[in-house]
């Protein structure tokens, strides 16, 4: 790793905006003197400009119980009423808000007046469903408009989405509906995946059905299907109201409600360091203005000529920062895709680039390092020359695949942002400004106005320049997290005990400061793996595989790989009972696709290794560190803390 880091840090490439791109910027060096001479007032500077007040706030921050952040909390707004309505009132209703492309080539275009008119119809079909402010509904659709809409339905009416990402399994659908105890479920009969239809209304059936009694209350009462697979559903004519039967029909008038700046207007689950993933709260005024501030200025917005494509699924939150909540609240035009990079063919996404005009196009590493094996002529048959701004976020980005990115997909011309924040802080915390910052690959360099972000040792103490640490946020800012759905404990414990006395938020991740004073950010130093810029939990995965009747003991790690950033490699100890009754071979198969069903594919491990004994310490700790010495193929580090320390040994004789 350290020597990972140096090479790193010896990167001493520069990239100036060019003279071109600063000349038509928005971004302004002011941005940053203001923020630094009055941080709470250009807070309030922001809030105004960015978003409209039904009722205007007169104190931008109430932190007088750290960490419960109060912003801008005696202001009212309504989300979706500054995401549509305002837009048509100002004589934009004739821009395109959403170009959307599905899998098989189907397009629609939607105006800002149309995406006002259907949010509507759909708010009124919520509120006749029952739902109102406060209520949580859950959210299992494909990339297709109804997504966006639906966010939006449920934003209008003060109530509270839970977006479950489609790829997660019926078993991780429930507990997130359970946990937020969902009222409404907005779900599809299937989407269409790499050619196929992927159905998901069995999902949520299963998710609905599947209680044993015990606690497990059924909150849902109804589900509200949109036909998008046209795959065969079952149906509960109690239950189940098919979209196209009530949306249209329903009233196209609804006027917005104002609601407290903190309102909740969204619950996002995401992996800790437990088995249990955790919801994790956003509120409405702090949320917005940070998501449209940072969507402006980190991108340069122009939203009456900038095509703006965020690659991400609303299942997470750069899908609901910067496809749903960012660009709308911006009146930006901005693609909708359903489908995957590479299907029907490699050059998917560049075709669309091309198809669409987009001007900025925001993506993760993982997909520039996928391409990036598939080699330059893909891209290269294709007139990307309307791009003029390139973003990255989810995890690090290497410093070969930044030159690629820039090279190849930006002809060498367009500045990237590099951008550092979590479903936890809402919106972009550290990044470039493009038409002011130069751009050091692999950095994502300085937080941007009005946030502050440190590094510093185990005991809160700033590093300094040239060293490393721990990247803690030492300031509040509007879109942070505001808890935990359910455990104001576990928000306590997981992000804020560390440097209780000093009152920083603990991000998690470990950072480096150049002599510049630029951050580089160097990965997780918990049990949380990022693989292809998704978050697992070790813990989740581990239980996963217990949970299976031939696992008796498991251990998880995050392996580097080249493409997905990490990778997840599981080590079992199987059942001495299990072998008696069956065949060893397959194991490795089998509880791969065990955790697949469990939790969804992308928590499936690339390798599991099937192993008589795991490293543990005296006191009977898994020494995951040796582990993942193992699984990247190095020799095995320090083991004298091991009970037994031959157990190494035989790990290695059985991996290989
Ligand atoms: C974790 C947060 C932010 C939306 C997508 C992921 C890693 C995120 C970067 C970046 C290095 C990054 C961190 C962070 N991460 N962006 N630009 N450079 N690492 O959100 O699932 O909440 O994961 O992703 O480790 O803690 P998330």
């Amino acid at each position: 790793m350290s020597s990972q880091i140096d090479h790193l840090l010896d990167e001493a490439r520069r990239f100036p905006p060019s003279e071109e791109f600063v000349a038509q910027s928005i971004d302004d060096p002011a941005l940053y003197e203001r923020a630094a001479a009055d941080r709470e007032g250009f807070w309030g500077e922001q809030a105004r400009e960015s978003v409209h007040w039904h009722k205007p706030f007169t104190r931008v921050l109430d932190w007088s119980n750290p960490p419960f952040a109060k912003w801008f909390d005696d202001g009212e707004l309504n989300v979706a009423y500054n995401c549509l309505d305002r837009h048509v009132e100002a004589g934009h209703g004739d821009r395109v808000a959403i170009l959307w492309e599905g899998e098989p080539g189907d397009e629609r275009r939607i105006t800002y007046a149309e995406l006002t008119d259907e949010v509507k119809r759909a708010a009124n079909v919520l509120q006749d469903l029952g739902v109102g402010q406060g209520d949580r509904v859950a959210i299992y659709l494909p990339m297709i408009p109804e997504a966006v809409i639906s966010m939006l339905a449920v934003a209008r009416l003060g109530a509270i989405h839970s977006v479950v990402f489609g790829g997660f399994s019926a078993d991780s659908l429930r507990s997130r509906i359970d946990d937020a105890g969902a009222k409404l479920v907005i779900t599809a009969d299937g989407g269409y995946r790499k050619g196929k239809v992927s159905a998901l209304k069995p999902a949520v059936d299963q998710a609905l059905s599947d209680r044993n009694g015990e606690g497990e209350q059924q909150t849902v009462e109804h589900v509200l299907v949109v036909r998008r697979g046209g795959n065969e559903v079952d149906w509960d004519d109690e239950r189940d109201v098919w979209w196209h039967d009530v949306v249209p029909q329903a009233s196209g008038e609804h006027e917005a409600q104002a609601f407290p700046a903190e309102n909740p207007l969204f619950i996002l689950y995401t992996s800790g360091t437990t088995g249990k993933p955790k919801g994790i709260l956003h509120t409405s005024g702090g949320y917005l203005v940070q998501a449209a501030y940072t969507h402006k200025y980190v991108f340069d917005l122009h939203p009456e000529s900038d095509v703006f494509w965020c690659t991400a699924d609303i299942g997470w939150v750069t899908g609901h920062s910067y496809v749903a909540y960012g660009p709308l609240a911006n009146g930006a035009t901005q693609v909708l895709f359903e489908g995957t990079p590479d299907s029907p063919h490699p050059g998917r996404w560049w075709e669309l680039i091309e198809k669409y005009g987009v001007t900025i196009f925001y993506t993760a590493p993982t997909a520039i390092r996928s391409f990036m094996k598939l080699g330059r002529q893909i891209p290269q048959k294709f007139d990307l020359s309307s791009l003029r701004l390139l973003g990255s976020v989810g995890e690090p980005i290497n410093p070969e695949a930044w030159m690629w990115y820039r090279e190849v997909i930006g002809a060498d011309r367009t500045p990237i942002v590099d951008t550092w924040w979590q479903t936890e802080t809402g919106a972009i915390m550290v990044s470039p400004l493009p038409g002011i910052t130069a751009a050091k690959p692999g950095s994502a360099q300085v937080p941007i106005p009005g946030i502050s972000i440190d590094v510093t040792d185990d005991d809160g103490n700033e590093v300094g320049n040239g060293n490393g640490g721990l990247l803690v946020i030492t300031e509040p800012w509007p879109s942070m997290l505001r808890g935990i759905w359910g455990d104001p404990e576990r928000f306590k414990e997981t992000y804020w005990d560390k440097f209780k006395d000093k009152g920083y938020y603990f991000a998690g991740d470990g950072a480096r400061l150049d002599e510049d004073g630029d951050l580089w950010l160097l990965g997780r130093v918990d049990d949380v793996m990022n693989v292809s810029g998704h978050r697992l939990s070790t813990t989740e995965i581990e239980s996963s595989l217990v949970a299976h009747e031939a696992t008796a003991e498991a251990a998880v790690v995050g392996a580097s790989d080249e493409t997905t950033g990490q990778a997840v490699v599981a080590f079992v100890i199987i059942k001495q009972s299990y072998l008696e009754a069956h065949s060893p071979e397959g194991l490795a198969t089998l509880l791969r696709g065990w955790v697949g069903e469990q939790i969804g594919p992308i928590a499936r491990p690339r390798d599991v290794y099937v192993v008589n004994e795991l490293p543990k310490t005296r006191s009977g700790k898994i020494m995951r560190r040796l582990l993942r010495d193992v699984a990247e193929g190095r020799e095995v580090g320090d083991t004298t803390t091991l009970a037994d320390t031959m157990v190494m040994s035989t790990i290695t004789s059985q991996v290989k």
